[in-house]
């Protein structure tokens, strides 16, 4: 099956073939055709071209673009899309001045998702979370990591992992598993009773994950538990991805970059000794600024990891305590208008550096040949600065995953 667009005002976000991440000065690079085609073949990319190329005549299907932008879907690395119900009540306390931390300390914040998800059948919390990623493939992402952690529990840990292996496999969006069971502390456990608890949960959770995540933050977990917890996952063949820096200066990018990590997220509360332990390494770092939106706490200073010639990623971290959204453009928006990053430096932080913040950049997250036709499709007069600048107007025509509408 052949599929041809044809009339694209703007091809946006073309990689050559092999580039997995944009670091320092590449993050400012976003190379782009005018008046082109591509051309579609089984679901992935087969070739593009500008005019000087004739458009292939070969096709089973044209689209008329009409001019529009064709760039590739959002790429969001961090979520924690499986969860039952929300958390509403909280919200009226933090407008009445409680803080996340207050919250959870008052037996709220993820230990009420978790009772939540334990009094939910796996059928309805699979039905609530495909419901999250429908929403979310509307507004343009192709590609979401989806994290345990509200099980606290072996059984409702697996319960969440087998909900999200059901996604991977019944969803059009390519998914990506992590186990988080050291989220929190689970009821009923001693702190040190439930890291061994984890640490225990390792083997069956590696049936179904692919990466391992720890909550490496002031009042969660240490450093300590989380090196214990990587040794873990690391026998069971699972790479790190790690929260670190949301609550405090915690150690967890030290800890996380230690045992290779794919990425370190979060990083709201940064020294220059985080960027300098970052330098050199496979890491990405990833910071999620609608939590810090939502929360009112600092945004990350992208800016800076970026002038040391790292790369950085941005994601949702859509979950219902700090960050009850997934619209990856809201989260360009955000990197561009409070992070001060350039909207070509947020366009590449929320494709390809984010597919690499899950480990897929080698087949989504560009217009590149081979990969998967996982593309936005803009109205007419759309670019990237209007996208994250005209913040809340609907720039989307129709979305392509696989090569197939949605
Ligand atoms: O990434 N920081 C820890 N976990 C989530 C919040 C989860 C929740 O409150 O339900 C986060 O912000
Ligand atoms: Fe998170």
């Amino acid at each position: 099956m052949r599929k041809l667009f044809v009339n694209i005002g703007t091809l946006a976000g073309i990689v050559p073939e092999g580039l997995l991440r944009k670091e320092g000065p590449q993050m400012d690079e976003v190379d782009a055709f005018e008046n082109a085609w591509l051309l579609v073949e089984d679901g992935l990319i087969a070739d593009f071209g500008d005019a000087s190329r004739p458009v292939p005549d070969n096709a089973d299907e044209v689209v008329d673009a009409r001019g529009g932008m064709v760039m590739p879907a959002f790429c969001d690395s961090h979520t924690h899309i499986v969860y039952a119900g929300c958390r509403d009540g909280e919200f009226l306390d933090k407008i009445n001045g409680l803080s996340y931390e207050e919250i959870a300390a008052r037996g709220g914040g993820i230990l009420n998702s978790s009772d939540l998800l334990h009094r939910t059948s796996e059928k309805e919390l699979y039905r609530q979370s495909m419901e999250r990623v429908g929403e979310m493939i509307a507004k343009g992402t192709g590609a979401i990591e989806i994290k345990s952690g509200y099980g606290l529990n072996p059984e409702d840990e697996m319960k969440m992992l087998r909900v999200i292996d059901r996604i991977k496999r019944t969803s059009p969006a390519l998914i990506r598993s992590t186990f988080l069971g050291a989220h929190a502390v689970g009821r009923g456990y001693t702190h040190e009773g439930y890291v061994d608890a984890v640490c225990r949960m390792m083997p069956d959770a590696a049936r179904y994950a692919d990466f391992v995540d720890v909550f490496c933050d002031e009042g969660f977990f240490t450093v300590e538990d989380t090196a214990r917890i990587l040794e873990a996952g690391a026998a069971a063949g699972l790479r790190p991805k790690i929260h670190a820096n949301e609550l405090a200066v915690s150690g967890g990018v030290q800890v996380g970059v230690r045992y290779g990590a794919l990425s370190v997220d979060h990083l709201e509360r940064t020294t220059d000794a985080e960027i300098e332990a970052l330098r050199g390494t496979s890491t990405m770092p990833t910071m999620l600024p609608g939590s810090s939106f939502f929360l009112g706490i600092p945004y990350g200073r992208a800016k800076d990891y970026i002038a040391a010639g790292l790369g950085i990623a941005l994601a949702s971290d859509y979950n219902p305590g700090s960050s009850p959204s997934g619209d990856m453009r809201f989260v360009m928006a955000l990197g561009c208008i409070r992070m001060r990053l350039t909207p070509a430096r947020a366009f590449n932080a929320v494709t390809l550096n984010s597919a690499y913040a899950m480990g897929v950049s080698d087949v989504v997250g560009s217009i590149t040949r081979g990969k998967r036709a996982n593309i936005i499709l803009t109205h007419p007069g759309w670019n990237l600065t209007k996208i994250a600048y005209l913040h809340h107007s609907p720039f989307i025509s129709s979305i392509y995953l696989n090569g197939e509408i949605q």
